[in-house]
């Protein structure tokens, strides 16, 4: 079973603590998940990249990214640790605002940790429009927040075990792991996780 491997501090968000928190981190294991799923060519969407681990990891391969965060700082971190001639393409602008469609489909997105910040209707109109963003056959990796998270009351989007299911109904799902349990954050604040990691395929 995935641990619930932090992911942040509070919703006051001090994105910065959180990164320095995360830049030593290793890859979460999700990606190790993927890794049998990817094709030879990819053209990856990283949301949220944060210190960019997700990001390195695609670049390692030979991979096209395309890395958004809302944060100006987490990109310059990733842009710093980039190898010479990386294929990244930086977009800073908040999901809300996110305009893929100039930079065409994607064969793969990853979405670590990242969506459930967003409100409920905010959450629903990107979920919508990321879907139009990814190919036919393309793979979604992400994790979803779950109703019993310490978090919930903070107005991110939560969701049940169902809600989860149906929202992955139009994919085939390769992976769907839920964990509810007591843990920690990034920066060791003690606190319980309902998180859904999930791996899915849009179907052709
Ligand atoms: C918990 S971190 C996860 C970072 C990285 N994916 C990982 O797993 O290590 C969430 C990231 O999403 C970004 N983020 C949060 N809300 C966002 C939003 N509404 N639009 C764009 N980026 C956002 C944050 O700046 C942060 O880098």
């Amino acid at each position: 079973m995935l641990k619930a491997m932090a992911a942040t501090e509070p919703h006051i968000v001090d994105w910065p603590a959180y990164f320095a928190a995360t830049i030593e981190k290793p890859l979460h294991p999700t990606y190790a998940l993927l890794e049998p799923h990817l094709p030879t060519t990819v053209r990856v969407l990283e949301l949220g990249c944060g210190v960019g681990h997700g990001v390195l990891y695609f670049v390692s391969r030979g991979f096209q990214v395309v890395a958004v965060d809302q944060s100006k700082e987490a990109l310059e971190i990733v842009r710093s640790c980039l190898p010479a001639g990386a294929s990244v393409e930086f977009v800073q602008s908040g999901f809300e605002d996110l305009d893929l469609a100039p930079l065409g489909t994607f064969d793969v997105i990853v979405a670590e940790f990242s969506l459930f910040f967003l409100p409920p209707p905010a959450f629903r109109a990107f979920w919508a429009r990321m879907m139009a963003d990814l190919k036919p056959g393309g793979l979604f990796m992400g994790q979803l927040l779950g109703v019993n998270d310490e978090w919930a009351p903070r107005g991110y989007t939560v969701l049940t075990r169902a809600g989860v299911e149906q929202l992955l109904a139009p994919f085939e799902t390769l992976h769907l792991e839920e964990v509810d349990l007591d843990g920690e954050t990034s920066q060791r604040v003690p606190k319980h996780w309902h998180i859904f990691h999930f791996i899915a395929r849009k179907r052709p």
